[in-house]
C-alpha cells in the first residue's frame, strides 16, 4: 500500500493518510536552530545540541505513538466538538488530510466539519525560531465561530536530565508572560542567559502555560480540558510541566480565511544584560522583541519562507541528474541530497531513532558524511573538518564523539576505535578534490581541543596513518581496538555483565585482534595521503605508497581467505569471515573497502570476491552485512552476536556498507550490478512496498531486515545514517561517474548497458559543467571522448579555467 507519492516538481512527498505505518518525518532548520516534524505534528526542536539545549519536551520509547509536538486544536464554539487538524493528538477521523514534506518546511493541511487548516512550518534562514504559519478557512455557508488552540510543551533545556532529576525539575519551572508572548525562562535566574518564547499574531482570549491546569488531571494531549471548555485557565507556571498555550477565537465568514501565526523561539542575552530593569528579576526583552514583531508580520513571513525555497534551489542546482531512471533521478536532484544536508547538521544525534540524549557528533561518521554535502556548502565542511581534527590526541587517535555546543571530544566514549583517524583523511581528501582549497592543511589545529597544541592540519593526517602503523598485530595487520566501521565487533569486549557498553567495555589487552578492514582502509587511507603529500613533498608520498603496499601485501599473505577477504582475527589469533568459521564466513565490509583500496583489481580476486559477495551476501532487498547470521551469543565477538540474527550488525542490510561494494562493482566495471544493488536499497524504488518497508519512502534507512529476519525487507532508524552520503557519492562519482579529482573532475561513468546515456550538470570550483553523456555502444564502462567545448580533452579531466563560467561537455562512451 502507498501511503502517499512524490511531487518532484515541488520537490515535496505528499503524504496522503496521516496514519503512516510509522512517525514519517522531516527536519526544520538548517544552521542552528532545528526542530524534528512528523506527518501528524509530533517532535520537538533544539538550538544546536538536541540534548543540552531543548526547546521543547518529546516523549521516549515513542515510535510509533509519535506523542508530544506542535499541537493546534480547533473547536466548533456551538457545539463544542474538537479535533486537531494534524490528526494526533485527538486522532479525530478528517474528512481530507494531506502532510506535504518539503525541504525545510512541512505544511499539513486537513478539513474537517467544513472547517479547513493548512500550517506550514518551517525556520528562516538565519533566525533561532520557527514559524507555524496557520490558515483556516470556513468552507461552510454560514458563518463559524471557531477557537485556536496552540501547545507545547517546555523542555527544561538538558533533555536528559530533563527526564530524568524530577526530585529537582518539578520545582524549577518559570515563564513570564507579556503581550501574548509566553516567555519560558527556567534556570534564567541563576546560570543561563537564554530563554524560549512562543508567540502569536492574534491577541488571544487566554492563555496556559501549566500543563497540568490546562490538561486537567489525569487527561492527555487528546482531551485538554482548556479545549473542552473551550477557554484557557490563564495559568502561570510554577514549577511543573512548563507549556505554552494560546487561545484565539476565530469568527470566519464563508468562505472566510484568517492566518495566524505563531513563533517559537530561542533567545540570549549578553550576561550583564540579563534583566531588565537591571537588578529585577524580569527578563530583559529589548533585543528579542524586534525579532517578534517582524515574523509575526504575515509579509515577513512569506518572504522569509520564499528566500528558505531559494536556499534549496540553490544548493540541489549544484548538482542536477537526468538519467533513464526516475528513482534515481529524484534521489539525487532531490531527496538524497537533502538527507546529506540532515545527516551533515544532526551527525547521528537527534531521529525518531536517535533520542537525542544521546551521542553527539561521531568522528568517523561526520567525515563519512562530509562526501555527500561537501559540493553544497563546502565553508562549513572546511570548518567540519577543522572541529572535528581538534578532537583528535597526539598520537592519532581519536575522540569517538563530540558535542556539537562545545565541540569538545566526549569522555564518556573516549578513544580506541581504530578505524577513526583514517576518515579524516578520505574527509579532507574529498574537501580538497571538492573545493581546490589546499590552505586548509596548513591551518593550525589543537589536539585534544588543548590551546597552545595547535599544529598544521596536514600533521594531524600524518599522525592518522602513524596511529595505525604503531598497532599493527601478530599478522602485521592493524589491531582493532574497541571496534572498527562496526561499532558492534567487539573483538577485545569479552562481555558477560548486562548492561555493559559493548563499546567501552575492555576486558582483553588488545594486542591480538586485527582487523582486515582498517587494513584495507589504511590502504585507501595512505594512497590518498600520498596524492595530497605528492602536490607538496614527493618523498613523503613515496612512503605513504611504500606503507599501502606493505599492508596490501600483508592483506594477500593472511587477509585473503581463497574466494574472499577475511574479516578480522579474533583475540585467539583465529580467523573471523573465514571458511573456517561455523557462523559469520564471510563479510561484506573487508571485500568493499580492500577492492576501494584498489586491492585484487589485477588478478581477478577482487571479481572473485565480489561473486563471492553475490552469492551468499545479496537479497532482494539489499546485501546483508555477514552469512551465516550469528545464531547465539559469541563472548569472543561482542555486540553483532546480541542482536538476534537479520537485524543491524548481525547480518542485517547494513545499507551504509551497500554502497561499498557498488563501488567495487564500478570499478571491476559491472555497471548493471551496480545500479542493481543501488535500487534494491533506493527508498523511491521501494514506495511501492510501503507496508514492508514501513519508513519514509524519501530516505535511506540505516538497516533493512535481513534474510534471517522474520521482517526481511522492513527498514529501521531513517535518516541518520553514512547512508546518506555513501549513497550519494557513489551514485553521482561512480555510477554516473562525474568523480571530483585533485585537479578536477574525472570523467568515467559505469551504468547499466542499456542506458543509452545520461545528463549532469554540475556546478564545479565555480563554474557550471553541463554535461552529456551518449553510450551509442551499450557499453557499462569506458570512455572514447571528452569534448569540452568543441575542444576535444584527451586526459578526459574537466578542468575549471578561472574564466569562463559554463561549459558544455559531452562525453562519448565505448
Ligand atoms: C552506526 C554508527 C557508525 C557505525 C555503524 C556500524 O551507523 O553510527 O559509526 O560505523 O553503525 O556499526
Ligand atoms: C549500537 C548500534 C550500532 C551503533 C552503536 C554505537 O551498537 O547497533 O549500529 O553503531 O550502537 O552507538
Amino acid at each position: 500500500m502507498r501511503y502517499g507519492h512524490f511531487d518532484d516538481q515541488h520537490r515535496e512527498y505528499v503524504i496522503t493518510r496521516p496514519d503512516t505505518p510509522l512517525p514519517w518525518i522531516n527536519y526544520l532548520g538548517c544552521e542552528a536552530y532545528f526542530g524534528i516534524i512528523s506527518n501528524t505534528a509530533g517532535g520537538y526542536s533544539f538550538y544546536r545540541d538536541a540534548r543540552l539545549r531543548r526547546l521543547t519536551r518529546y516523549r521516549y520509547n515513542n515510535a510509533p505513538f509519535d506523542f508530544g509536538g506542535r499541537y493546534l486544536y480547533l473547536r466548533d464554539n456551538a457545539t463544542g466538538t474538537f479535533w486537531s487538524p494534524s490528526w494526533q493528538p485527538t486522532r479525530t477521523p478528517l474528512d481530507q488530510y494531506q502532510c506535504r514534506h518539503g525541504l525545510g518546511y512541512t505544511t499539513i493541511a486537513s478539513n474537517c466539519k467544513k472547517v479547513e487548516a493548512e500550517t506550514c512550518y518551517f525556520v528562516p534562514l538565519g533566525e533561532n525560531l520557527e514559524i507555524w504559519r496557520c490558515r483556516v478557512t470556513n468552507r461552510r455557508q454560514k458563518p463559524a465561530k471557531l477557537s485556536l488552540f496552540s501547545s507545547i510543551e517546555f523542555c527544561l533545556w538538558d533533555a536528559q536530565d530533563d527526564a530524568t532529576n524530577f526530585q529537582r525539575n518539578f520545582s524549577t519551572g518559570q515563564v513570564e508572560i507579556e503581550d501574548a508572548v509566553i516567555y519560558h525562562k527556567t534556570e534564567y535566574r541563576e546560570r543561563r542567559n537564554h530563554f524560549a518564547y512562543f508567540a502569536c499574531s492574534a491577541k488571544p482570549a487566554g492563555f496556559d502555560t501549566q500543563r497540568d491546569t490546562f490538561l486537567g488531571p489525569y487527561r492527555s494531549w487528546d482531551n485538554p480540558a482548556a479545549v473542552e471548555r473551550g477557554k484557557s485557565f490563564n495559568s502561570v507556571a510554577h514549577g511543573w510541566a512548563p507549556i505554552g498555550s494560546h487561545h484565539i477565537k476565530l469568527s470566519l465568514k464563508p468562505g472566510e480565511t484568517k492566518e495566524v501565526i505563531f513563533l517559537l523561539g530561542y533567545h540570549e542575552n549578553p550576561v550583564d544584560q540579563k534583566f531588565d530593569p537591571p537588578g529585577s528579576q524580569t527578563l530583559n526583552k529589548k533585543t528579542v522583541k524586534p525579532v517578534i514583531a517582524k515574523y509575526l508580520d504575515g509579509k515577513n513571513a512569506e518572504a522569509a519562507f520564499q528566500k528558505l525555497r531559494e536556499y534549496w534551489d540553490g544548493l540541489l542546482g549544484i548538482y542536477q541528474v537526468n538519467s533513464p531512471d526516475p528513482h534515481a533521478n529524484r534521489m539525487v536532484n532531490i531527496w538524497n541530497a537533502y538527507q546529506c544536508m540532515a545527516t551533515f547538521n544532526m551527525s547521528r544525534s537527534a531521529s525518531f531513532y536517535e533520542s537525542g540524549i544521546g551521542r553527539g557528533l561521531g568522528f568517523r561518521d561526520s567525515n563519512q558524511d562530509l562526501l555527500g554535502f561537501v559540493h553544497m556548502v563546502p565553508a562549513r565542511a572546511r570548518e567540519r573538518i577543522l572541529d572535528l581534527s581538534a578532537t583528535q590526541f597526539k598520537t592519532g587517535g581519536a575522540f569517538h564523539q563530540y558535542q556539537p555546543l562545545t565541540k569538545r571530544g566526549n569522555n564518556d566514549i573516549g578513544s580506541g576505535f581504530n578505524d577513526d583517524p583514517h576518515w579524516l583523511i578520505l574527509g579532507v581528501a574529498a574537501y580538497l578534490k571538492e573545493t581546490g582549497d589546499w590552505s586548509i592543511l596548513d591551518e593550525p589545529v589543537q589536539f585534544e581541543n588543548e590551546p597552545g597544541s595547535e599544529q598544521p592540519l596536514y600533521e594531524h593526517l600524518r599522525r592518522s596513518i602513524s596511529y595505525t602503523l604503531e598497532r599493527l598485530g601478530p599478522h602485521g595487520l592493524p589491531l582493532i581496538g574497541r571496534a572498527d566501521w562496526n561499532d558492534c565487533l567487539n573483538l577485545n569486549c569479552f562481555s558477560d555483565t548486562p548492561g555493559q557498553s559493548f563499546q567501552t567495555t575492555t576486558n582483553k589487552e588488545g594486542k591480538v585482534a586485527e582487523s582486515v578492514f582498517i587494513a584495507g582502509l589504511f590502504v585507501l587511507a595512505a594512497k590518498e595521503l600520498a596524492a595530497i603529500a605528492a602536490m607538496r613533498n614527493p618523498d613523503e608520498a613515496k612512503h605513504y605508497l611504500a606503507e599501502a603496499a606493505k599492508m596490501e601485501k600483508t592483506i594477500y599473505d593472511h587477509g585473503w581467505d581463497g574466494e574472499w577477504f577475511v574479516r578480522a582475527y579474533d583475540d585467539f589469533g583465529r580467523p573471523v569471515g573465514s571458511k573456517v568459521c561455523d557462523e559469520g564466513k564471510i563479510f561484506i565490509e573487508s571485500q568493499g573497502m580492500c577492492i576501494m583500496a584498489g586491492i585484487g583489481l589485477n588478478d581477478g580476486k577482487a571479481k572473485q570476491a565480489l561473486e563471492s559477495v553475490n552469492k551468499h551476501l545479496a537479497t532482494r532487498h539489499g546485501i546483508v552485512l555477514q552469512q551465516p547470521a550469528f545464531s547465539k551469543y559469541h563472548l569472543h565477538l561482542g555486540e553483532i552476536s546480541s542482536y538476534p540474527p537479520g537485524y543491524k550488525e548481525n547480518a542485517g542490510i547494513f545499507c551504509h556498507n551497500n554502497p561499498w561494494i557498488i563501488i567495487a562493482e564500478t570499478m571491476v566495471g559491472n555497471g548493471r550490478r551496480a545500479f542493481d544493488y543501488y535500487t534494491r536499497i533506493n527508498p523511491s524504488a521501494r514506495e511501492k512496498i510501503g507496508d514492508l518497508h514501513r519508513c519514509e519512502p524519501y530516505v535511506f534507512a540505516q538497516m533493512i531486515a535481513g534474510k534471517d529476519a522474520p521482517t526481511h525487507g522492513e527498514a529501521k532508524n531513517s535518516w541518520l545514517t553514512g547512508t546518506a552520503a555513501w549513497t550519494y557519492y557513489t551514485f553521482t562519482q561512480w555510477i554516473l561517474g562525474i568523480r571530483t579529482g585533485y585537479e578536477g573532475l574525472i570523467i568515467d561513468p559505469c551504468i547499466p548497458a542499456k542506458w543509452a546515456g545520461f545528463k549532469v550538470s554540475r556546478l564545479y570550483r565555480g563554474e557550471r559543467f553541463d554535461i552529456e553523456v551518449r553510450n551509442p555502444n551499450a557499453v557499462m564502462k569506458g570512455v572514447r571522448r571528452v569534448v569540452v567545448d568543441g575542444v576535444e580533452v584527451p586526459d578526459r579531466l574537466l578542468r575549471p579555467t578561472g574564466k569562463q563560467p559554463h561549459h558544455s561537455v559531452v562525453v562519448e562512451m565505448g
